[in-house]
């Protein structure tokens, strides 16, 4: 089994702050990389800013700044927002950093080299908004882009060509694994795109400045997306003196996944392999490109200005009540709603309800009961116990496919299952009738379930997962999957916590 595992997010444009749709891919990428840190992998976590191109150049303006102080203040907002949503990336790269910008020259160089790149002209539909060029699928009749609703323009101007083309066999073998999720996207790719005509790809432009400048021709800057696309790797180290991490994390024996929201899926599935196929790189394990958050039936979007602020929301309920909806609720192969109903109602249902209670039940009869301390006994035989270490399976065979979604849903379940065995067996009953036994077995039983519920929520529930299981006793630090299923010694149980507080 590989053992070390490298995963990255978009890099956002600082054309304005982040929105929950950021936060969203964001989430997705540091849960699975603490999942994946629990598992006994070394793991890189890459996220960071794609500062160039006309559209930034075009707000620095409205702002009468130069392009890198806009960007500077806001990419600090980037970095305080993953700050207070507990994201805890290896390296924050933006398109500016000088190691970076000397190795996408060098990227140029080599593919320039290599006749992957050449001369030419360009002419076609451009959208300054999103910085692409447009197909006529892209377009309505009046020529404004589908996605965004801005009018492309005309644009005829001397560039540099990435000979994508020359590929189509080997993007349409690649297609055949399954290194793009999900399988809808797939089809798209090859309808709209690799089986149809395989266009090259401009590269660099002449008529903006605020972008990395190719050693061969100074009139010209490397179009974003190659910039852009190059940070997955230089971030790493490809053509720097000092590789050793891409020789770590960019190897067959790496785990590799890339999230991206679905709308930049041609760049990420077809330009992206065929940059690192011409360089002599792998292709990523997968790209996981998942769906939007809408705001009605619209894509939540800066430039529509429907957004959602994170940090309000964060400072409203918590980080770890935003991390859970954005795992729980937003299964990464649909779009999917984010409103302040929908927020509150699984909170309270899932956590409060749920969880909270579970917990405080179970602790409050401990102490009650035991002193807060339960004599320890072999419970390994019990039906509830052999559920718990079954659901320990279910969920990690999810999570290993990315499907966070519905590995929280299995944990879950077994909160539920937890509550149902409460009201069941009545431990209030059998304290009263005398029957010790059956009552310590009973506590005894849920409590190691609470704790396997915990730990398994642990890479989502950063800051209440020490509470959690200091409520039932044990040393959060001290559990891991190796452990998980021994029966543990407890220490006595004196506070009581309020863990997820109901929502009013
Ligand atoms: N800079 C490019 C990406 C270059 S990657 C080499 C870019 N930046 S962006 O700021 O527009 O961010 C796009 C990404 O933000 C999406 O791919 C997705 O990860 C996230 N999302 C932005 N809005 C979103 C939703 N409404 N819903 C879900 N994800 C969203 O594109």
């Amino acid at each position: 089994m590989k053992k070390t595992f490298y995963v990255t997010t978009p890099i956002y444009y600082p054309s304005g702050n982040l929105h929950i749709g950021h936060a969203y891919t964001t989430t997705l990428a540091d849960v699975v990389a603490r999942y994946k840190k629990e598992s006994g992998y070394k793991v890189f976590f890459l996220t960071g800013s794609d500062e160039h191109g006309q559209k930034i150049e075009q707000k620095a303006k409205e702002n009468n700044l130069p392009p890198k102080k806009y960007v500077d203040q806001i990419v600090k907002n980037f970095i305080d927002l993953w700050k207070i949503l507990d994201i805890d990336y290896d390296r924050f790269i933006r398109t500016t950093d000088e190691d970076h910008i000397f190795a996408v020259k060098e990227i140029f160089t080599d593919l320039l080299e290599k006749d992957l790149i050449y001369p030419s002209t360009y002419k076609g539909k451009y959208c300054i908004s999103c910085e692409e060029f447009l197909t006529v699928e892209q377009m309505d009749e009046t020529f404004h882009h589908t996605i965004c609703g801005k009018e492309a323009i005309d644009f005829e101007e001397e560039t540099y060509m990435l000979r994508v083309s020359k590929f189509q066999k080997y993007l349409q073998e690649l297609f055949e694994t399954n290194f793009l999720e999900p399988e809808p996207r797939k089809k798209e790719m090859l309808n709209n795109f690799i089986n149809n005509d395989l266009e090259d790809l401009s590269v660099t432009r002449v008529s903006f400045n605020w972008g990395i400048q190719i050693n061969e021709n100074p009139k010209h800057v490397i179009y974003v997306w190659l910039d852009a696309l190059s940070n997955y790797i230089t971030a790493l180290g490809f053509k720097s003196k000092n590789d050793d991490l891409l020789k770590k994390f960019w190897s067959k024996d790496t785990e590799i996944l890339q999230i991206i929201g679905k709308e930049i899926t041609r760049f990420h599935s077809i330009y992206w392999p065929v940059m690192l196929h011409s360089l002599g790189l792998k292709t990523p394990d997968k790209l996981l490109s998942h769906g939007w958050i809408l705001s009605g039936d619209k894509k939540m979007s800066k430039s529509i200005g429907n957004v959602l602020d994170p940090i309000e929301i964060i400072k409203k309920y918590s980080s770890d009540a935003l991390r859970f909806y954005i795992i729980n609720n937003l299964p990464t192969d649909k779009d999917g709603s984010f409103t302040d109903e929908l927020f509150v109602e699984s909170f309270n249902n899932n956590l409060a309800n749920n969880l909270g209670n579970l917990i405080s039940r179970v602790s409050n009869m401990i102490i009650k009961y035991f002193d807060g301390q339960l004599p320890k006994i072999d419970i390994s035989k019990h039906w509830l116990i052999k559920k718990g270490f079954e659901t320990i399976e279910e969920y990690k065979k999810l999570m290993d496919v990315y499907n966070m979604s519905e590995a929280t849903q299995v944990v879950l379940r077994l909160g539920q299952e937890c509550n149902k065995f409460i009201e069941d067996s009545k431990p209030w009953a059998l304290e009263k009738e005398g029957k010790t036994d059956e009552l310590l077995e009973v506590l005894s039983v849920l409590q190691k379930n609470i704790i396997i519920i915990s730990y398994l929520l642990k890479p989502i529930l950063v800051k209440t997962y020490p509470g959690m299981i200091e409520q039932m006793g044990l040393k959060p630090e001290l559990i891991n999957f190796n452990n998980i299923k021994d029966n543990f010694d407890y220490d006595k149980i004196i506070n009581k916590l309020v863990l997820f507080e109901r929502i009013k």
